[in-house]
């Protein structure tokens, strides 16, 4: 009887595993008719749940055609250029990266944006440093949730990640440029060139900046700022720049250059040029610049894999610890999971629009009860457990299912000090609230005070002998 069942599963999964593979085969061939390609089937080795395994090995069809591609010169991502136009497709790159995380798998991860919906499929030809092109069929994901704004009518640049596992590379054979295509074996001239690393050393944490766009002078917040995060733990800084003021920009170059390993600077413009956008209502250009920066964040996601966590952060916003001291006591024992998000509390301003200086030290009146847990939070976002990543915590889990997805820290423990100069009701419909309900003395910040205040000093005296001054 045991025999006999035994036999019998091994049929069955003979079966299966026949069907499965067939279907795959003209899934493949009827797809790409007419384009002579087979598919190579790789084998997955590890496997960690059954859904996880079974997408790493769609992630990475590799197809193999007749005419053998002969390397094309890698245009290279142009520094100078936030975004890369894929010819004859509305997709703009903005990053590709190597991402070794799933040992033994590697991938190449691209950051872009497409235009309307996201339904083509695209492929990788990925070229070598031994001339050969590998070409994988790409895993494409909106990094986005359609209920976050309905009938968009496929108007926007919507954020996405590309994703081409790579095939087994033998050792002597590294990826060294890619291409997209609409199909496998289309021959491409614009060859993406694989990120360097900016930063080899491990970091511990690395702040996302969204691209900047302030009318008035914000040097001197930007210095209380940058330093103060720095005494919590913040090692690098990764800001996009878009529209700010001279000093405001001279100011973050002077830091670029003084600092050259703590800072970032990324010159951030929209896709396309702002003749189209003023045709778009206020709501519309809104649910955009929301877009770009979650392209931006996810660019320096990616770009920062050396460090643990990434912390999506405005510059009007300080995560306190309470409990203990620095965000590295904070995230102790939490390497679990993808994100921990810390509890977001307002700050007013008291004399109307704007803030006396150093910003966090004067400011100290704060609404009573913070936001709910996940309204408007922040968090810290574990490089090692995360796929994409929101203005707020992190979208896609890498491993779905072996990790967890967030912890909120205790109120008791940390909270988000969120400075707002003023609140505006027509954009954020909290504000009323906010701004009429009770408020508390709050200056938890200030036992860092005698730290700031050496460092803050120090920065002002150097950039003073480099002839800067903020004031
Ligand atoms: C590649 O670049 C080299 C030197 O820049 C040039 O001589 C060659 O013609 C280029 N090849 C192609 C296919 O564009
Ligand atoms: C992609 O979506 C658009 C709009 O929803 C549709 O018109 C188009 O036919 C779709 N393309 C494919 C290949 O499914
Ligand atoms: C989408 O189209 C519908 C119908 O034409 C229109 O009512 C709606 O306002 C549009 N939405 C956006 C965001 O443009
Ligand atoms: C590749 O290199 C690793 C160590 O760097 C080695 O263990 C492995 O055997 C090599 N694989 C091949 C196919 O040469
Ligand atoms: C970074 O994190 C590691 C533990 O993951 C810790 O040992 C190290 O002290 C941290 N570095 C800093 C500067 O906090
Ligand atoms: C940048 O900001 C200034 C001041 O607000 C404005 O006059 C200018 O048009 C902006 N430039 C762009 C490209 O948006
Ligand atoms: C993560 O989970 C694993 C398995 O449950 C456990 O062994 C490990 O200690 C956990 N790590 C942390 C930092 O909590």
């Amino acid at each position: 009887m045991i025999l006999k069942a035994y036999w019998t599963v091994l049929v069955i999964v003979f079966i299966g595993l026949t069907v499965y593979f067939n279907i795959s085969t003209l899934l493949v061939v009827d797809e790409e008719k007419n384009l002579a390609v087979k598919p190579l089937v790789l084998p997955v080795k590890k496997i960690m749940a059954y859904s996880f395994n079974k997408q790493i090995e769609l992630d990475g069809k590799e197809f193999v055609c007749e005419n053998r591609f002969s390397k094309n010169n890698a245009s290279g991502l142009n520094e100078a250029k936030f975004w890369s136009k894929v010819a004859d497709m509305e997709v703009y790159v903005t990053s590709v990266t190597l991402d070794e995380r799933l040992e033994p798998y590697s991938y190449l991860r691209i950051v872009g944006a497409m235009k309307g919906s996201w339904n083509a499929t695209l492929y990788c030809q990925i070229s070598t440093n031994d001339d050969n092109v590998r070409i994988i069929k790409s895993t494409v994901t909106p990094i986005w949730y359609e209920k976050w704004d309905m009938n968009d009518n496929n108007t926007y640049y919507n954020p996405v990640l590309i994703s081409c596992r790579l095939p087994g590379f033998i050792n002597s054979s590294k990826p060294t440029s890619v291409a997209l295509s609409k199909n496998p074996c289309q021959s491409s001239h614009k060859y993406l060139e694989i990120a360097k690393p900016k930063v080899i050393r491990k970091l511990n944490f690395t702040l996302c900046v969204k691209p900047l766009n302030f009318a008035q002078d914000i040097s001197g917040h930007l210095v209380e700022w940058i330093e103060m995060s720095r005494i919590l733990g913040a090692q690098y800084f990764h800001i996009f720049v878009q529209n700010v003021t001279k000093s405001t920009r001279r100011l973050l170059k002077w830091y670029k250059h003084r600092y050259p390993n703590m800072i970032n600077l990324e010159d951030f413009s929209p896709v396309d040029s702002c003749n189209s956008c003023t045709k778009r209502n206020y709501l519309q250009q809104t649910w955009q610049r929301r877009r770009y920066e979650v392209v931006t964040y996810n660019k320096c996601f990616y770009s920062n894999l050396n460090s643990q966590f990434i912390v999506p952060l405005d510059v009007d916003e300080i995560i306190v610890p309470k409990s203990v001291r620095t965000w590295q006591d904070l995230v102790q024992n939490r390497g679990n999971y993808s994100s921990l998000i810390i509890q977001n509390v307002y700050f007013f301003a008291r004399s109307k629009n704007r803030f006396n200086r150093p910003f966090f030290l004067n400011e100290n009146r704060r609404n009573k009860v913070p936001n709910q847990k996940g309204e408007n939070g922040k968090s810290f976002i574990s490089t090692k457990n995360t796929l994409t990543v929101f203005n707020h915590y992190a979208l896609q889990l890498l491993r779905p299912g072996v990790i967890k997805d967030y912890y909120f820290m205790q109120f008791t423990d940390a909270q988000l000090n969120h400075y707002k100069a003023s609140c505006n009701s027509e954009i954020f419909p909290e504000c009323a609230k906010y701004l009429s309900s009770p408020t508390i003395i709050d200056d938890i910040i200030s036992r860092y005070k005698n730290e700031f205040y050496l460092r803050y000093h120090k920065v002002l005296n150097r950039m003073k002998n480099d002839g800067i001054n903020i004031f």
